[in-house]
């Protein structure tokens, strides 16, 4: 695989690199992303319907369900080539920030550390009333299970649609931007907001964006560098180039 040699030369000479991932780099891991068709049991669902708070005060069992279904798939997941080769980047670099959408914990199993997460993470519970962050609860049968502190369903802490990400990680996503020598965009539709903003304010200050994805996303066109394909194919080849 070829690419440009000024952008290997922009990453061997980069004191701080910036990432920011999405559901398309644990698809080659078995975990679906969230815009392409589903399969399988939950393949009449549009995730887009269920992840919010107004599905869960409809149909609280439905959603309780679906995330069960995924924080299994999750469960059995591993890390793939993509997931490590980013981690074994940030071995050789000076500075690496990590910044992803994901919520299935897969690059910290991949070795990443002080991973920014966006929007939560799966394994995860809190309750919905009050935000209690529960680890354990008493399987009675009942779907959603129900906070031993204050009663009300648990529900994943994930951020759902229309919530608010988590201040602190937004805060250092947003704060760090304009210290990124390059930036990364990986296995994201690039369509959901704040993360979608984050290329945006690197390609304001003039910072060199990096796209790999299969295929095109709102942002391609405005990419110094769109690499086209798998990223559990092109980060362990884009490695292999650093060394060379
Ligand atoms: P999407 O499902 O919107 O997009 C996945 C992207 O990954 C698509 O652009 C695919 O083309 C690309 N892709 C698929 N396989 C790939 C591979 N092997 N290598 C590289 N790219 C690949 O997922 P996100 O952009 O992560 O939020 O979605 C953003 C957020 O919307 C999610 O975090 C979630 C969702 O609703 C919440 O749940 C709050």
């Amino acid at each position: 695989m070829d690419f440009p040699q000024q952008l290997i030369e922009t990453i061997q000479t980069a004191q701080h690199i910036a990432i920011l991932t999405g559901a398309g780099i644990s698809a080659e891991s078995g975990v679906p992303t969230f815009r392409e068709a589903q399969t399988g049991l939950w393949a009449q669902y549009d995730p887009q319907e269920l992840a919010t708070r107004y599905a869960f005060q409809q149909n609280p069992r439905l959603v309780w369900e679906w995330y069960a279904w995924r924080r299994e798939l999750v469960s059995q997941a591993k890390p793939n080539p993509g997931h490590l080769a980013l981690a074994e980047l940030a071995r050789r670099v000076p500075r690496l920030t990590l910044i992803t959408q994901n919520v299935d914990g897969l690059h910290q199993q991949a070795g990443s550390r002080d991973v920014i997460e966006l929007h939560g993470n799966i394994a995860r519970s809190k309750c919905f009333d009050r935000d209690h962050s529960v680890v354990t609860w008493e399987e009675t049968g009942k779907v959603p299970p129900r906070c031993p502190e204050c009663g009300s369903y648990l529900r994943p802490d994930v951020v759902w649609f229309g919530e608010s990400l988590p201040a602190e990680a937004l805060h250092t996503a947003v704060t760090t931007a304009k210290s990124y020598d390059i930036f990364f965009t990986i296995g994201t539709s690039a369509v959901v907001e704040p993360a979608a903003s984050l290329p945006i304010t690197a390609l304001k200050n003039k910072i060199p964006v990096v796209e790999i994805n299969p295929q095109t996303t709102p942002l391609t066109s405005y990419c110094d560098y769109a690499l086209s394909g798998l990223a559990g194919e092109i980060l362990p080849a884009l490695l292999d180039a650093l060394e060379v």
